[in-house]
């Protein structure tokens, strides 16, 4: 009797570990810089497609509406990001929220700060043609979107 009974609280035990291990994997050390990088990348996106989408025109031409588009993004550009980057916070090691950061970030930091600068010059250019007339934005699009391609193609995982 004693016997099954210890038998069963060792077993209770395990169970627990286990679901603090499962806790933990769902709730990691660096959760809350990876949600907040990724935050900002939708940012970017969500203002990036605003201003893509009058450039193929497929929304009509607004100049208030793209310069706030591209203010937007260059604030978002320009955010410190020191603390988003924590070590540990690669795709590769376990207990991470999901995320497509490559661990070469870290290891050949700070190359990937130059991807950073890539993009801020180019959104640069962007804010004033952006209001200037749909002929600018056009021209400048491509740079941004190449600089945001740039740092992915070195630095993001390929979606799952
Ligand atoms: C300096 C490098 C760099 C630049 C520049 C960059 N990205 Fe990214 N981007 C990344 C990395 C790395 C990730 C993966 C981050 C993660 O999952 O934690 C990412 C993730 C994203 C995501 C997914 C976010 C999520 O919710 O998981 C989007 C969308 C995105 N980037 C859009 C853009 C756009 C649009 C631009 C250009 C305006 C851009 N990025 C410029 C490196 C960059």
């Amino acid at each position: 009797m004693t016997k099954l009974k210890l038998f069963s609280i060792a077993g209770f035990t395990s169970a627990m570990l286990a679901i603090s291990a499962v806790a933990i994997a769902a709730n990691g050390p660096h959760d809350k810089a990876i949600k907040a990088r990724q935050a900002m990348f939708q940012s970017y996106s969500f203002n990036l497609g605003i201003l893509g989408a009058m450039a193929k025109e497929d929304r009509p031409y607004d100049a208030a509406v793209a310069t706030e588009a591209a203010n937007n993004l260059s604030a978002a550009a320009n955010f410190g990001q020191s603390q988003m980057w924590p070590q540990g916070s690669d795709n590769a090691t376990e207990g991470n929220a999901t995320n497509r950061a490559l661990p070469v970030i870290w290891e050949t930091f700070p190359a990937i700060t130059e991807k950073a600068e890539a993009l801020k010059t180019a959104v640069a250019a962007l804010v004033p043609a952006a209001g200037e007339s749909l002929d600018a934005l056009q021209g400048v699009m491509g740079d941004v979107g190449a600089s945001c391609k740039g740092c992915h193609d070195d630095y993001r995982a390929e979606k799952k």
